[in-house]
């Protein structure tokens, strides 16, 4: 079942990218990047090696900043905000290659994602994510750097979690990760999205588990966006499935 039959809202956006351009010194990573999430959507971004989409993800956190453009969260200019302020305004970030606190359990990591004016949350929060990833409920007192690979992304995203955000933004959360780890995460952001309302702006190389769950897609291009959809129809279009999909949809 497609979470896009889930949800049919009058589109609100949350999260607008207008015109990005983002600069790494001389060399151009982002050029002119338009795109919208409006709250309750999944929306993924698919794209090659190297496209821009982690430097897209980056930006809108403020690091790089863009040196053109605007994005717009939640009714606020945050262009040219800096991470901290940025990461304030309830949005959680599970970045490329799950940064994760190693040497740490998987309880204090969890900890490490909570808002600590917000105490009277922390049990609750905490509920939530081990009721979505029961796995880190067992492992609470395992060092991170001790888990595996799919452990460490979901300790990632329930890091994420726990800072109660109204934007989560995912960067490859499958990455090296075996088929049914996939899944897995996949279907707890499902979860998350069905149950608990949240937006997620999910980057993502595996083009066919990303545009199944997505409500919509964007494709990117060497710093731009080519193509954008409903994840069905970017899953039909010949010209993702040739350039993205070989070897994933399996
Ligand atoms: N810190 C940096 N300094 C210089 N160039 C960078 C830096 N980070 C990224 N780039 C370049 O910017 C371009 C976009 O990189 P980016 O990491 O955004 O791609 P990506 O779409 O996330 O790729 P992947 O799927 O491999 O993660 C690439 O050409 C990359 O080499
Ligand atoms: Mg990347």
């Amino acid at each position: 079942m497609s979470a896009a039959q889930h949800i049919e809202t009058a589109a609100e956006p949350i999260l607008t990218v207008r015109g990005v351009e983002t600069f790494y010194g001389k060399i151009q990573a982002l050029r002119g990047v338009d795109i919208d999430v409006n709250r309750g959507e999944i929306v993924t971004l698919i794209g090659a090696n190297g496209a821009g989409k982690s430097t897209l993800m980056m930006t809108i956190c403020g690091n790089p900043q863009a040196r053109s453009g605007q994005i717009v969260y939640n009714g606020t200019d945050i262009t040219t905000l800096p991470t901290h302020d940025i990461m304030s305004m309830s949005i959680a970030q599970s970045p490329e290659g799950r940064r994760i606190f190693p040497r740490m359990t998987v309880m204090e990591n969890l900890q490490m994602g909570a808002i600590l004016e917000d105490e009277k949350y922390f049990d609750d929060d905490l509920r939530k994510v081990f009721e979505l990833f029961p796995r880190l409920k067992e492992r609470r007192g395992q060092r991170g750097g001790t888990l595996s690979g799919g452990e460490q992304q979901m300790l990632a995203i329930g890091r994420a979690l726990m800072s109660r955000p109204k934007l989560l933004l995912l960067d490859e959360p499958s990455l090296g990760l075996a088929p049914l780890v996939v899944k897995q995460i996949f279907e707890a952001i499902r979860e998350l999205n069905i149950n608990e309302g949240l937006t997620v702006f999910l980057v993502e190389q595996n083009a066919f588990h990303a545009l199944r769950l997505a409500h919509r897609g964007y494709v990117m291009v060497n710093g731009s966006i080519t193509m954008a959809g409903t994840g069905r129809e970017l899953l039909a279009r010949e010209e993702v499935r040739s350039a993205y999909l070989e070897g994933g949809a399996h």
